[in-house]
């Protein structure tokens, strides 16, 4: 039997939150830190033990009946991707990872991808992203986008993401080696489930009914649109996208300054238009902000808790843990991967 380990990283999102599931842009990257699955296909059910939590998953293939009666919690993903694969040859291995969970990093989508290449995916890295978002719809019923999903299957050493879901185009593009990228975790911890993240995707889908795809759309065309509340909805979105093309093109130009300052306007309208900051976020970001050889702070993915990303000069936090506990000093990573192990 063939031991393997299959991994997948997690994201951080540079700019460009809450456009994915309206068709518009972001620019996340892969990061190293990440979901990794080692173990070898084995017998007829799935036996997995993770490192972070003492409960193990044990399920008998075919998955059978609802997921989310599954326990412990984080087996529904892996049930669910199982599930979608259709396999009939079990798994027997240890899950570990080095996410922050529920953090807006992706630990969701990292667990799914990592799960489906150890259970035997073996297609195309647009079908593998494809696969974990219809897990996590199975799994938990959020209706996600497929940001997190893509930037770990396309994931690019050095590299952030331009994104286009309209056309589903991913374009590396090359982070200056002047800009470092700290994480640093606002200690409000968030989960999408339950939370207002189908209501915000709903508005969005209102405010298209009215004016056409957003991300199409410019600020003149919001006055079409008569609920002051739907229309700073639309405004994030399409200002949002707007800041994406300006900011890839920033770091195309190695222009760090205006890469800064297009984060901090991306956090106002997250927090003002958008409305999934929090003040303990607001607090982080604007002390941030204020520190010296800081360019920008922002709230990154879903927002409503989780962790906030910066750009900075090289060197300028010197210690990411000083500010709340948990913090990271991270790089641009590859794409999930899977591969033998060979003792
Ligand atoms: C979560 C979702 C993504 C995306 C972000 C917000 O991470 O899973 O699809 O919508 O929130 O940008």
């Amino acid at each position: 039997m063939t031991r393997l380990r299959a991994h997948a990283p997690g994201r951080v999102n540079l700019i460009g939150d809450h456009t994915d599931y309206a068709d518009g842009l972001a620019l996340p990257m892969a990061i190293d830190l990440g979901t990794t699955i080692i173990g070898e296909r084995t017998g007829t059910d799935l036996h997995l033990t993770s490192e972070q939590y003492v409960d193990t998953m044990r399920c008998a293939l075919p998955v059978a009946g609802p997921l989310d009666r599954l326990e412990p919690a984080w087996s529904r993903y892996i049930a669910a991707v199982a599930g979608d694969l259709g396999i009939t040859t079990g798994f027997t291995g240890r899950i570990t990872s080095t996410l922050p969970i529920g953090a807006g990093l992706s630990s969701s989508a990292s667990l799914e991808l990592a799960a489906a290449l150890a259970l035997g995916f073996a297609g195309e890295p647009l079908e593998l992203a494809r696969l974990g978002q219809r897990a996590e719809l199975a799994a938990v019923g959020v209706p996600c986008g497929l940001l997190d999903q893509l930037s770990a299957a396309f994931g690019r050493e050095g590299h952030a993401l331009r994104i286009d879901f309209a056309t589903t185009t991913i374009e590396p593009i090359p982070l200056p080696d002047d800009i470092e990228i700290i994480i640093i975790h606002s200690g409000v911890e968030r989960t999408l489930v339950g939370s207002a993240y189908a209501e915000r995707r709903e508005a969005c889908e209102r405010a298209a009914a009215v004016i056409g795809p957003l991300a199409e759309r410019t600020v003149a065309d919001l006055d079409r649109i008569e609920s002051p509340g739907l229309r700073r909805r639309a405004r994030h979105v399409i200002t949002e996208c707007a800041r994406v093309r300006a900011a890839a093109e920033a770091l195309r130009d190695d222009d760090a300054e205006a890469f800064g300052a297009l984060m901090v306007e991306s956090h106002v309208s997250l927090r003002d238009d958008f409305e999934v900051s929090l003040p303990a976020i607001d607090h982080l970001v604007d002390h941030l902000c204020a520190s010296p050889g800081v360019l920008g702070a922002r709230v990154t993915g879903a927002g409503f808790g989780g962790c906030v990303v910066a750009a900075t000069r090289p060197g300028a936090i010197a210690d990411p843990t000083a500010l709340t506990g948990r913090g990271w000093r991270v790089r641009a990573a590859g794409p999930a991967a899977v591969e033998p192990i060979r003792d």
